[in-house]
């Protein structure tokens, strides 16, 4: 397991499935706002990949997000799209709604830059979000990472479109927390 200073980073286990399909996907605003597709209802015992995690997909390395003090499931956290020539990859996260603004995404965001950039060596890092997602974007910028751009109009959520922050952090650039005593 990953460990930052409140949450940890690990396997995903067939326990959190239904928690993550009930608590973040069967929220049509939510997942709406935090997908890029439309939303449709996932059948319980799918394999719908955006639960059910595929190990063979080189590129895309998902894991469950738990607390440290105790092991509670609180979201999901993914680097995605990892490009092994340019080395970078995108970052994505997402927590149950009883623990939102708790500082969890903060340092969901600190791990997943540890992994990015200490375990798997990666010199860039990408977040896309809606332009409107404080939370995420606060939790970003504690980080390191810099807006480098808005995407105009560039999602469709419920309705209407959206623009959307690129953010990017360097590895150079990356100032890891220190250590947790
Ligand atoms: C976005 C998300 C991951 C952020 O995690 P979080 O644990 O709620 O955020 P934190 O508690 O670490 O707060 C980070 C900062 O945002 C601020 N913040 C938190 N919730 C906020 C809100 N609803 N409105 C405005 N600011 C907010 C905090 O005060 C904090 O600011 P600070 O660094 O200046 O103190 C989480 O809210 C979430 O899962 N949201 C739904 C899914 C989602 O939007 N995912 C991202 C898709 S790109």
């Amino acid at each position: 397991m990953l460990k930052g200073a409140k949450v940890g980073l690990r396997a995903r286990h067939d326990d959190d499935i239904p928690v993550l399909r009930t608590e973040l996907y069967d929220d049509v605003v939510n997942s709406s706002r935090a997908g890029s597709g439309p939303w449709r209802p996932i059948t319980p015992g799918a394999k719908d990949p955006r639960l059910v995690v595929d190990d063979e997909e080189e590129g895309h390395v998902p894991f469950s997000v738990v607390e440290l003090e105790g092991g509670t499931l609180v979201g999901t956290a993914t680097l995605w799209g990892i490009d092994t020539h340019n080395r970078c990859a995108h970052i994505g996260l997402g927590l149950l709604p009883s623990c939102r603004g708790k500082g969890y995404g903060t340092d969901v965001v600190a791990v997943l830059c540890h992994y990015g950039f200490v375990v798997r060596g990666l010199h860039r890092l990408q977040i896309e979000t809606l332009a409107d997602n404080e939370a995420m974007l606060r939790s970003a910028e504690r980080n390191g990472f810099v807006r480098e751009g808005v995407l105009r109009s560039s999602a469709w959520v419920m309705g209407e479109f959206l623009d959307e922050v690129l953010l990017g952090l360097l590895a150079e650039d990356w100032k890891p927390a220190p250590p947790t005593p």
